[in-house]
């Protein structure tokens, strides 16, 4: 096989929009739907395109940029560290990771802390833990752990996790899958209950809301409860808060508004403000140190530059207050959502959400066109929003957006849905 020499596209030429992403259909997998934008800068809730026009964001990368599109002080934490050390593999100890394990270990109040990257890697972190936990704590036979979990769940795309995926999307034509999981409703604690009862369940792994599956705020309660119930079955509990976590339900933890203190918990996303991956799986000493040196681990995985950001990241979280701003401007978000489905009924179904983490469900207009048409719309009034099944349209902004920022998107989003 040869290398061609670099293609004439390498070259900085200025390409438009259109350019660039007739290159993503070209040369990229197809993995993704985007709408039509081109990003090319963005600061705090600001996003700009490469032809310069201006757009506020109300995704946050799925919500990894709570903290807002290149916060100078992760950014400074990030060049700092840059230009002194980024890589050194676990085989050596790094002057960064001892402080930020003990950072998340006291902000969240657990003995240990495992970094990892991506957040599907630190849910397969959580799973191999809960399995190991349950063969050398809870006594279950060789290879026969079983993990409980929700149907609509979403933690992730790796064989391992689509396995027990309910959405056909992630899981047609990938098997064949990995077995000893068990599927039951979410907010179902009876489901859970009858589930626990096998001996062999070590684990129960639930998103405190489902935000893939659209926002789905589960019954108030839903998580004490079920934390009760796997207690009693000495099941662990595992929050995936990869999300929910770090203010971005206008609690620190979407846990924290039922008390839940799970056994495992699981971060991503702001984890680094959108600046780079890094994951982390929280957990008491008998849970974390069932796994031994050479049993688990990644090249990347708590590399001092991630430490640094992450450090930052969380101090911006803490300092600037953003959780506090979440619950605040959630309330407004929700509240002027609910005044455009007073006027529109028929075409805003539902408003739903906590904090920062919003969803408006659109009723199909009875000409065919859908939430996607009205994502279209918002971009091009400039508001960066995506659908999700169809029919539900996730609104979560940076959380460092102001109250004055809101309505303002507000407006826009409530002219686009009145005129739908
Ligand atoms: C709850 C939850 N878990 C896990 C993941 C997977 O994270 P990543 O895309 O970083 O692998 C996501 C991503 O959206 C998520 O929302």
């Amino acid at each position: 096989m040869s290398v061609s020499t670099p293609p004439a596209t390498a070259a900085p030429i200025e390409l438009s929009s259109h350019d660039l992403m007739q290159l993503e259909d070209q040369y990229g997998a197809h993995n993704y739907h985007p709408l039509p934008v081109v990003l090319s800068r963005g600061e705090g809730v600001h996003l700009w395109d490469v032809e310069g026009k201006h757009y506020y964001d109300f995704l946050s990368a799925y919500s990894a940029v709570n903290q807002g599109h290149c916060h100078p002080r992760i950014i400074k934490a990030l060049t700092d560290q840059a230009q002194k050390l980024t890589l050194t593999s676990r085989a050596f100890f790094n002057d960064q990771l001892g402080r930020a394990e003990k950072y998340l270990c006291e902000l969240f109040n657990y003995d240990k802390a495992l970094l990892m990257n991506s957040g599907a890697e630190a849910v397969e972190t959580a799973l191999k833990l809960a399995r190991r936990w349950g063969y050398e704590q809870k006594g279950i036979a060789p290879n026969q752990a079983r993990i409980v979990v929700a149907e609509h769940n979403f933690h992730g795309r790796t064989t391992g996790i689509i396995s027990f995926s309910t959405d056909p999307d992630s899981t047609g034509g990938f098997g064949p899958f990995v077995p000893g999981y068990q599927v039951v409703p979410y907010d179902d604690l009876g489901a859970l209950e009858a589930a626990v009862q096998d001996p062999h369940v070590c684990a129960f792994l639930v998103e405190p809301i489902q935000g893939e599956a659209g926002v789905v705020v589960p019954s108030d309660g839903y998580l004490a409860h079920a934390h009760e119930i796997c207690k009693r079955h000495k099941v662990l509990l595992i929050a995936d808060e990869i999300q929910t976590g770090l203010g971005r339900t206008g609690e620190l933890l979407a846990s924290c508004y039922e008390g839940l203190h799970a056994d495992m918990l699981v971060l991503g996303k702001a984890l680094s403000g959108g600046v780079l991956p890094v994951s982390a799986v929280l957990a008491r000493n008998e849970i974390m140190l069932g796994i031994k040196p050479g049993q688990h681990g990644s090249t990347f995985g708590g590399n001092p530059l991630a430490c640094a950001v992450m450090v930052a990241a969380l101090d911006v979280l803490l300092e600037e207050k953003l959780t506090e701003n979440a619950r605040a401007l959630g309330e407004v978000f929700r509240e002027r959502m609910r005044r455009v489905q007073a006027k529109r009924p028929e075409v805003v179904e539902l408003v739903r959400g906590k904090g920062l983490l919003n969803a408006v469900v659109i009723k199909p207009h009875p000409d065919g066109r859908t939430a996607w048409d009205v994502c279209v719309t918002l971009m091009e009034r400039g508001v960066l929003a995506k659908p999700t099944h169809g029919d539900i349209i996730r609104f979560a902004p940076p959380l460092v957006i102001t109250e004055e920022q809101l309505h303002e998107a507000c407006d826009v989003i409530e002219e686009v849905i009145l005129a739908f």
